[in-house]
């Protein structure tokens, strides 16, 4: 899954544009929300306020003003979990300070991992709730405000999808917007706490996923990312057939031939030429593929579990652009797992050179509790060898991801207008089809816009360009 990254902490509370300024709280309860981790957990803090709000909790974005902060947090790597711990210190000491009626809560992975050592033996917080149970928690915050106990639910469910949850959209430009369409994780790769976690794969109804994009296209959002630990996988029964993954994307490309399409993640061994052809013949399906391969060399893909060879990943980055010319890819990788020889590096570093990615989330190997290599492998790689294979491997991806942008300088993007751009109020920034940030001067130009813009310069991460006029997405079909 993509990732925002373990450091980002989407610390603003911004109320969408439908609601209300902050929620007020009738029962004078406020909620302060603090997301880690990836796109899933932003998805699913959006679906907590939705319960929250609906049980008369408001929702503020200034911790000072809460009476409960909730973290939602990240397991994958051990730095993501060390993160939380420093904030959970943060608000502790707040508590013992000032405001001893503040209830301190930790939801998400790491909640899910930890369960009651959060509570007995660390005795860090007054609530501990799993990526399954956030249902429960209005009555959870009842019952440890009543009796000064911790509250806990920690069950994983194998049905739940929050499906007829309208999520609260809060941190949003207004113009893209996360869809969840299955929970859970059924792959166990040697190296992943998610299995463990989110528990077991589930699609949500086909219908609520549809209805939710038609209310987002209502609003006025113009793209969707529909998200999924393993979005090929997934599967729905309507009237007696199965809609699969494919199928799903081409019903949502057809509610709006002005609505973007995207996803995240979608696991190699199951990206089928079905889905490469809905990519093909929908022209709002974008043409980019996050399509993690973890490693370069086949054997340690099979120590890591991830059921495809090089060659046989190779294979399918070759089919995607026989298919789809001009599909951009992006990729995670782990350096340093366990066992890796240098050879084994070097494929790794020579896959990145054949398959070019645009982009790459890197990370070093960070064992983690009960997963399969814990149990069976040795984490043996030292950490200064871990640290000088990324670096290697990041300087050598930064300097593709430049190449592959150099040679964009001159071409003509349809870009969607997210808003202002990060540097200043005068300039916008917004995406190609193909998830390239673009920046260009304002003049005019209104977030939610697609604008035709030339490149004419670029860094590895951002493109520059000169705004040609407004577009539609149909135009360019
Ligand atoms: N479901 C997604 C991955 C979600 S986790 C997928 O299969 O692609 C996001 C990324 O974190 C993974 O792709 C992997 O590159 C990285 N990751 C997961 N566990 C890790 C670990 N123990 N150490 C380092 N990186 C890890
Ligand atoms: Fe983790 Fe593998 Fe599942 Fe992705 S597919 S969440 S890496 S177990
Ligand atoms: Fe996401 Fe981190 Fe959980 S990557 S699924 S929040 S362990």
């Amino acid at each position: 899954m993509e990732l925002i990254t373990d450091l980002d902490v989407l610390d603003d509370l911004d109320a969408p544009k439908h609601l209300a300024e902050e929620t007020p709280a009738p029962a004078g309860r406020r909620v302060y929300i603090e997301t880690y981790g990836c796109q899933m957990n932003v998805s699913d803090s959006e679906i907590v306020a939705a319960v929250l709000r609906a049980h008369g909790f408001g929702l503020t974005r200034d911790p000072e003003q809460a009476d409960v902060v909730l973290l939602n947090t990240c397991a994958i790597r051990e730095n993501a979990e060390q993160k939380v711990r420093r904030r959970l210190d943060v608000f502790r000491a707040a508590k013992r300070k000032g405001h001893p009626g503040l209830t301190l809560g930790v939801l998400g992975c790491m909640a899910e991992r930890l369960r009651t050592k959060l509570l007995e033996q660390e005795q860090l917080v007054d609530l501990v709730v799993g990526p399954d149970a956030y249902r429960d928690l209005p009555r959870l915050l009842d019952l440890t405000t009543e009796t000064g106990q911790a509250a806990v639910n920690v069950h994983l469910s194998r049905e739940e999808t929050y499906a007829d949850i309208a999520p609260v959209r809060y941190d949003t430009n207004g113009v893209s917007a996360f869809v969840s369409i299955m929970r859970g994780c059924d792959n166990m790769c040697a190296f992943c706490v998610v299995p463990f976690t989110r528990g077991r794969e589930r699609s949500r109804p086909v219908e609520s996923i549809l209805a939710e994009c038609e209310q987002l296209i209502a609003q006025g959002y113009r793209e969707v990312t529909v998200l999924g630990q393993n979005v090929n996988s997934y599967r729905y029964v309507q009237n007696g057939t199965t809609v699969d993954f494919p199928e799903l994307l081409y019903r949502i490309s057809r509610l709006s031939p002005e609505l973007r399409i995207r996803y995240s993640t979608s696991h190699p061994k199951d990206c089928s030429d079905a889905l490469l052809h809905v990519h093909r013949e929908r022209h709002n399906v974008c043409n980019y593929i996050h399509l993690p391969v973890q490693h370069g060399n086949t054997d340690v893909l099979r120590r890591m579990r991830r059921t495809y060879t090089r060659e046989e990943y190779l294979a399918l980055i070759d089919r995607a652009r026989t298919i789809c010319p001009g599909i951009s890819l992006s990729t995670d990788i782990i350096a340093g797992f366990c066992g890796e020889t240098e050879t084994e590096h070097q494929d790794t570093l020579s896959l990145l050179e054949i398959v070019r990615y645009d982009h790459a989330y890197m990370f070093m190997y960070s064992e983690r509790p009960d997963t399969y290599a814990a149990r069976k492998y040795t984490d043996d790689v030292p950490e200064e060898v871990k640290k000088r294979r990324l670096g290697e491997i990041i300087d050598l991806q930064t300097r593709i991801a430049l190449e592959n942008n150099q040679a964009e300088i001159g071409r003509v993007h349809t870009v969607l207008v997210e808003g202002p751009s990060r540097r200043s109020d005068e300039q916008l920034c917004g995406r190609t089809d193909t998830n390239k940030m673009v920046v260009f001067d304002r003049h005019d130009y209104e977030k939610g816009q697609y604008v035709r813009v030339r490149i004419t310069g670029c860094t590895s991460a951002t493109l520059f360009g000169t705004p040609l006029g407004t577009t539609t997405l149909a135009a360019g079909a």
